[in-house]
């Protein structure tokens, strides 16, 4: 047996007219008069239609064979798994330029048809309550197989620059992000709580390993519906130790780790020969990044909203005052308007969690980064550490943290700390962003968002 996608390899080896047999499952159904048409699906590939090494392959049944498989004909319709034997000819008519002219044929999995084929067209909840349906469509497909590849690279960055991969737990009792979207469980007797980011005991390898990547689930228990937040998200999450001898050298470091990160991801991505194809058809104003991106502080930021009439309050004319939190609705204003990525830097402490490292040049500042994308708005934050022992501790207090839980995280500045850093990625909002994606509820398998956990 055969995979579709190898069928022009075939081709090419075998020559016009050679026999093949391959499974897959029905895509699509034309009956004509003296002629039926199959495109059937298989799994490996590129899922656009028309090039080398597609997924897809037209099957063509004339009329000899349609009367003596009318029987398995009849019974066969979309989603139904066959197994087809024939000959492999070019035909330019076909969309791959060749087809199968079937010989013979067996109905595997019968599929029942569906009152109501899920398309693109059907309404979300629908599209979600049916999302193992719906992702044997087109255009989810191409999502999830641009995703194996963008995880692939992000890997490969990785490994070249001498990341290991570790693996934190996912149960655990401190938080990392603030209390505010703990998703909490019962771990036996104890209380304890879905972890929301890998970053802390990613830090305790640091002394071992010199530079480790996490790649787990994070949770956020956050009440919004915008279509960029999940509440469970893939993290990918680099820590490197000695960034810098200060952690200001450092900071800079950091967002040239980010920035080499960023291009060698998307080059890697839009030169793959089965991510790219499909990546230029689903988003065909995507280019790979080649250059720095644009630098601007949480300061310069509220200056730009205000130059630019973003306003807090619309009706009002009121607009966001140094300290303020901005929202994703003003923040993805600014980030169009100004077309390019950002890199959004020295928050305020207030609005930050408690391991960032203080700005040597503002106290008041944190050294930490978002980078901003258009479309999607924060796609990675990173910070340096709070690395002396002295200032964690001072963070602690400010944050009013049971420190009891966290001396463990405490021990790393007691023995041989250093100055350090890190990021992490949402996988789901860089895949939006490439696949130009209307939400990172299509860029995940079964997203988990409020209200939904289902199937
Ligand atoms: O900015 P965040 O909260 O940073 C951290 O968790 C750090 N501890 C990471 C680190 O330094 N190791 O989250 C990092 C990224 C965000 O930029 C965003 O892309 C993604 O994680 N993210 C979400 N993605 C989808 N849904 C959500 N609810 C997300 N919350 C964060």
């Amino acid at each position: 047996m055969i995979e579709i996608c190898d069928l022009s390899n075939v081709l090419k080896r075998n020559g016009n007219g050679c026999p093949v047999r391959v499974c897959g499952w029905v895509h699509k159904y034309r009956d004509q008069k003296n002629i039926q048409f199959i495109t059937l699906r298989g799994g490996k590939g590129s899922t656009l239609g028309g090039m080398h090494g597609t997924s897809k392959v037209q099957v063509t049944i004339f009329k000899p064979v349609i009367l003596k498989y009318q029987n398995i004909l009849n019974q066969i319709s979309i989603e139904a798994c066959i197994d087809v034997v024939g000959k492999l000819n070019i035909d330019k008519r076909a969309p791959q330029g060749y087809e199968i002219c079937c010989e013979e044929i067996v109905l595997i999995g019968k599929a029942e048809s569906l009152k109501e084929n899920v398309t693109e067209e059907t309404a979300r909840s629908i599209k979600c309550d049916k999302r193992h349906l719906y992702l044997r469509q087109d255009i989810p497909t191409m999502i999830m197989k641009i995703r194996h590849h963008l995880i692939k690279y992000m890997y490969e960055y990785l490994y070249k620059e001498g990341f290991y991969r570790i693996d934190p737990p996912q149960i655990i009792q401190q938080e990392v992000e603030g209390g505010s979207s703990l998703f909490k469980l019962k771990y036996f007797e104890k209380d304890a709580h879905l972890t929301q980011s890998s970053q802390l005991y990613s830090e305790t390898m640091l002394a071992t390993m010199g530079k480790v990547f996490a790649d787990k689930d994070s949770f956020r228990a956050e009440k919004s519906m915008t279509r960029r937040h999940l509440a469970e998200f893939t993290h990918i999450e680099p820590e490197e130790a000695f960034l810098g001898c200060t952690s200001e050298a450092g900071f800079h470091k950091l967002l040239l780790r980010i920035e080499q990160f960023m291009i060698y991801v998307t080059t890697k991505l839009f030169e793959d020969e089965e991510a790219g194809p499909m990546i230029r058809a689903l988003n065909p104003t995507f280019k790979p990044y080649t250059k720095s991106f644009k630098r601007m502080t949480y300061n310069e930021m509220i200056q730009f909203l205000k130059e630019n009439n973003i306003y807090k309050d619309e009706e009002m004319k009121i607009y966001y005052k140094y300290g303020e939190d901005v929202p994703e609705k003003p923040e993805r204003e600014m980030i169009d308007m100004i077309g390019e990525p950002v890199f959004l830097t020295n928050f305020p402490k207030t609005m930050k969690a408690f391991y960032m490292e203080t700005d040597p040049n503002d106290t008041e500042l944190t050294l930490s980064v978002d980078l901003l994308l258009p479309n999607v708005g924060e796609v990675v934050g990173g910070s340096m550490r709070l690395w002396r022992y002295d200032e964690l501790m001072e963070g602690f207090k400010k944050e009013e943290m049971e420190i009891e839980k966290y001396q463990w995280y405490i021990d790393q500045r007691r023995y041989g700390s250093c100055p350090h850093g890190g990021f992490g990625i949402g996988t789901e909002r860089l895949l939006m962003y490439i696949t130009n994606a209307d939400s990172v509820k299509e860029c995940c398998l079964y997203p988990r968002f409020m209200g939904r956990c289902l199937p």
